[in-house]
Order: C-alpha cells, then sequence, then structure tokens
C-alpha cells in the first residue's frame, strides 16, 4: 500500500516539474518567432551603413548618439515596436520613440 502511495507521489512530482516547467522563449532575431522577433518589411534593403551587420547591432547606438542619423531616419524602415523596442527591451535600454522628443 505504502509502495503505492510513494509512486503515485513520485509520478505526481514528475508530472508537476513537467507542466509548470517555465516556457521556452526566444532571443531577439532576425524573422524569429514570438513577441521578441525583429521584423522590417521586406520592401527596405539594408542601408550601407548597416554592413557588416554583427558591427552595426553592437555599435548602432554609437552612431545615433554621435548624431550622424538620427532616430527619425531610422524609423523610415524600422517600425519601434517591432524592430527597436523589443529588443531594447530584452536588453534593459531605453525605449525608441514614444516620450522621447527626438
Ligand atoms: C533603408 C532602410 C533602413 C534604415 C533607414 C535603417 N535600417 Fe536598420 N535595418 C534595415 C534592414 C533591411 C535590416 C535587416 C538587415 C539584415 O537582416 O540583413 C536592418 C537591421 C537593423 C538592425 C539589426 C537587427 C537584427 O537583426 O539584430 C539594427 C539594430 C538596426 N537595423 C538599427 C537601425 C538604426 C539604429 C537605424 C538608424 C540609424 C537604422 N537601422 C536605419 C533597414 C533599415
Ligand atoms: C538586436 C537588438 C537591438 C535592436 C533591434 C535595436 N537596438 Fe538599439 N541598442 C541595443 C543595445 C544592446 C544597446 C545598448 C548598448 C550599450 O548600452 O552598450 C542599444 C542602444 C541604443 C541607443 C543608445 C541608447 C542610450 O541610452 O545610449 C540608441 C539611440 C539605439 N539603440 C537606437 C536604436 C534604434 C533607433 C533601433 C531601431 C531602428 C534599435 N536601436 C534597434 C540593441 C538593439
Amino acid at each position: 500500500m505504502r509502495k503505492v502511495f510513494l509512486f503515485g507521489a513520485v509520478i505526481l512530482m514528475l508530472s508537476l516539474v513537467v507542466g509548470l516547467y517555465p516556457s521556452w522563449a526566444e532571443k531577439p532575431a532576425r524573422d524569429g518567432v514570438g513577441p521578441m522577433a525583429i521584423r522590417i518589411a521586406p520592401r527596405f534593403p539594408a542601408p550601407e551603413y548597416h554592413s557588416p551587420l554583427d558591427w552595426w547591432q553592437t555599435h548602432h547606438m554609437d552612431i545615433v548618439n554621435r548624431g550622424d542619423v538620427t532616430q527619425r531616419d531610422c524609423l523610415y524602415c524600422h517600425a519601434p515596436e517591432t524592430s527597436c523596442n523589443n529588443c531594447h527591451r530584452y536588453v534593459g535600454v531605453a525605449v525608441v520613440g514614444g516620450l522621447v522628443d527626438w
């Protein structure tokens, strides 16, 4: 009788572990899936200053903060919610647009 009870308890614990395990979430990625996906309308080609892209991903802030290009220029192709701020929220950077007067 006791064995049956223990067996039941083990099964219950295992199913709780599987059932309550935090669901997997994707990082911000171009054309990824889920709320973090970065989407840019396909009709826009990437401007020359995005190249190489991995450099741009880590240096766009320097270029924008230096004033070489303004955020307004970026938003010609990028919708802030789907291609700036989902990544900015993920990394904890101030969001683009909205209340900020640029
Ligand atoms: C002419 C349209 C256009 C403009 C203007 C533009 N972008 Fe982009 N951007 C793109 C495209 C297209 C891609 C995707 C490139 C790729 O995946 O090969 C991209 C990619 C990016 C990425 C990388 C996203 C990723 O996949 O991780 C960042 C960051 C970015 N842009 C920031 C900016 C910033 C900041 C500005 C303004 C200074 C800007 N962009 C201006 C079209 C534009
Ligand atoms: C793939 C991720 C990603 C995307 C997409 C992205 N950024 Fe960023 N951005 C970052 C990171 C990471 C930082 C902060 C880096 C640091 O603090 O060293 C940053 C910082 C910035 C900063 C400087 C903020 C500050 O407080 O100094 C500006 C301005 C900026 N991004 C503009 C944009 C714009 C405009 C877009 C959309 C066109 C965009 N970013 C899209 C990752 C991203």
